[in-house]
């Protein structure tokens, strides 16, 4: 009888553990690691020319600030005059208008200024929290955010930017993979 109780007890313990405990070490290790590559897309010249704290959209793998004095607007869709969608259509350019034609994807646009969504000089684990802060994101859960980084034409621009500029140097499927380990393990930050 004692025997039986113990395995009992030993076989309990286990599946509690199971359920109560987040990641265990190996997973959280492999999620921390994942997020090394979300990391890198999320700070791509591509993705953070607009996930920035000012107002006026970056350009070009340096950052520079957009021509024409372009702005943020109340909105992130432009100054009251001078709306992205002057400009910016809902695909690229022909090649025919040249590699400095205004790249387009719908709803091509800066996060509103109440929520600016900004990654830009974040280090990884203020990068980590801030893209699952629902104060910050948009109110997105996991779901919500692999949905995004899926799906979301702007997101998808990244991989097709037009003309000279090149895309994000992981591949999509990737980032989306290492998205969803890091995702399912709870959103794990790297610590220092
Ligand atoms: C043209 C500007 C633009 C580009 C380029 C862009 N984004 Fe965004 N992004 C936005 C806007 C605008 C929103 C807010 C839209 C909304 O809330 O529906 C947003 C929201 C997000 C969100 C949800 C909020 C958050 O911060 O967690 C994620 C994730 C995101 N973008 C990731 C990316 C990634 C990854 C790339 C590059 C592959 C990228 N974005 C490229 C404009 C852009
Ligand atoms: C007056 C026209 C015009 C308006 C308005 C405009 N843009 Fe642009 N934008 C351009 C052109 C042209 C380019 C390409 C410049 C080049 O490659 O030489 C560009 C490039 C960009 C890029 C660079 C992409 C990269 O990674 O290099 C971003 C981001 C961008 N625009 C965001 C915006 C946003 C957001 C708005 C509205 C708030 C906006 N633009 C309004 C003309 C415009």
């Amino acid at each position: 009888m004692f025997r039986l109780s113990r395995i009992v007890a030993v076989v309990a313990a286990a599946v509690l553990a199971g359920c109560n405990s987040g990641p265990d070490p190996a997973q959280r290790q492999a999620a921390v690691e994942a997020f090394a590559t979300v990391q890198k897309v999320f700070q791509h010249p591509r993705c953070q020319n607009c996930h920035i704290p000012g107002d006026q959209p970056l350009q070009f793998d340096q950052g520079l600030p957009h021509a024409m004095g372009v702005a943020r607007g109340p909105t992130g869709h432009g100054a009251e005059g001078l709306p992205c969608s002057t400009c910016h259509g809902e695909a690229n350019a022909p090649d025919s208008y040249g590699p400095h034609a205004p790249p387009g994807a719908p709803h091509w646009a800066l996060p509103p200024p109440q929520q600016r969504m900004v990654t830009l000089g974040l280090s990884p684990p203020e990068l980590c929290r801030m893209i699952q802060d629902r104060n910050e994101n948009g109110g997105r859960d996991f779901a919500a955010l692999l949905k995004h980084v899926s799906e979301d034409k702007l997101v998808l621009w990244g991989w097709n930017p037009g003309g000279t500029r090149a895309p994000v140097s992981v591949p999509h499927a990737e980032f989306v993979a290492k998205f969803r380990t890091w995702a399912d393990a709870g959103g794990p930050c790297p610590t220092g």
